[in-house]
């Protein structure tokens, strides 16, 4: 029977339990997307709260993207090795790392002055940002594998355990599987096998650049949860492509501010029926295919997850709000106090002094 403080091995690491930090935008970073102080200490307080693996914050991989506001980035070499000695604290607390690697698209705020470029598959405005993209040459589809190649090599070199590529949330990768954002007539648009040309690419070029053995996860959604969105049956093919070519993991999320009410990434959970609410694809993801998924979204009850993981194949569990409420959830729970996150899923974490709780804020 599987249970969330089992050590197992995952792509060649050994992890000391299942429960990942999902990967959590901080806006801590200094303007140019260094780390500072205060980001360091978030990442300490998480390795030291008990969690298994840490997913960073998205990165952007390109200087040409605009990023959000003071996001981390690994888009040229003056990340490597600020990004080391955050690696090396980590790792101190026998705890892996994963750099989330993403380019933004139009999710995000556009400076006009700024000489930055915000890419879509095609120049639909976005239905949550309000923001229109640049669409795509095929010279451009090119540079932004290549920046995602570059931006994993690095967090190699950085010594992180392994990249994920951020294929979710209406981001850039993730809108080319959106038929209602991607209006390609070329052979990254139309069937879904060419709608996931640009993540088969992606995943290949950062695959040549890592080597064989170099651990890449994805996250990606379940569904968009929208008019015109990718389905789970489209997200099912796309996982098992990747799952033919070597990837190492897969998360399952779901939606994005694109999607219809109450069905986007981070959702109220007023009831205990609402949470875990993209189990069930995650489940039946985890039949189908031989490499660990993950399930994020809602995840809050002690109970419950060792529910997940006793009752379905799904082999890892990843949080985002319950660890920024409480860092030291793990270690709580491996203490023997196995009442539910402290989390009320208000959402209030998005704050402009950088992301933080309404029972613990870092700038008041
Ligand atoms: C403040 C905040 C920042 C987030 N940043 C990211 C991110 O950088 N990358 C990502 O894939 N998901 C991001 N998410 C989504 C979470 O990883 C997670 O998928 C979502 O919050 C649902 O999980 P939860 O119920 O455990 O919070 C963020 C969520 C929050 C609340």
């Amino acid at each position: 029977m599987k249970s969330l403080f089992d050590q197992t091995r995952f792509a060649g690491m050994t992890l000391k339990n299942r429960l990942f930090r999902s990967a959590t935008y901080d806006g801590l970073a200094d303007e140019s997307g260094h780390m500072t102080e205060a980001l360091f200490q978030v990442y300490e307080n998480l390795a030291k709260g008990g969690v298994g693996t840490i997913i960073t914050g998205l990165t952007f991989v390109s200087d040409l993207e605009q990023p959000l506001p003071r996001q981390m980035g690994i888009s040229n070499d003056s990340f490597i090795d600020d990004f080391k000695r955050l690696t090396d604290m980590i790792h101190q607390y026998n705890v892996n790392t994963i750099l989330q690697i993403a380019n933004l698209g139009s999710q995000t705020s556009p400076n006009e002055n700024s000489g930055k470029v915000m890419w879509g598959p095609s120049a639909v405005e976005d239905l949550g940002y309000k923001t229109t993209p640049q669409e795509m040459t095929t010279e451009e589809i090119l540079l932004a594998q290549i920046s995602f190649a570059e931006g994993a090599f690095r967090a190699k070199k950085a010594g992180f355990d392994g990249v994920q590529m951020h294929v979710a949330h209406g981001y850039l990768l993730s809108k080319f599987l959106t038929p209602y954002y991607n209006r390609r007539t070329d052979g990254y648009g139309g069937t879904i096998e060419n709608r996931a040309r640009m993540i088969i690419e992606t995943y290949q070029a950062i695959r040549e650049k890592v080597g064989p053995e170099y651990p890449i996860l994805i996250k990606i959604n379940s569904e968009d949860f929208m008019d015109q969105g990718m389905t789970f049956t489209e997200c099912k093919y796309v996982c098992q492509r990747l799952v033919a070519l070597g990837i190492s993991g897969i998360e399952i999320s779901g939606g994005s501010l694109s999607s219809r009410p109450k069905e986007g990434v981070v959702r109220f959970i007023k009831t205990p029926e609402q949470e875990g609410y993209f189990k069930a694809y995650a489940a039946e993801l985890a039949k189908e295919i031989n490499v660990p998924v993950i399930v994020v979204g809602g995840n809050r009850n002690f109970e419950s997850l060792t529910g997940i993981l006793q009752e379905t194949p799904i082999e890892y569990i990843a949080l985002s709000r319950p660890l920024i409420c409480e860092s030291d959830l793990m270690n709580r729970w491996k203490g023997g106090n196995q009442k539910p996150a402290k989390c009320i899923s208000c959402n209030k974490c998005f704050y402009p002094g950088g992301t933080s709780c309404i029972f613990n804020r870092r700038n008041k």
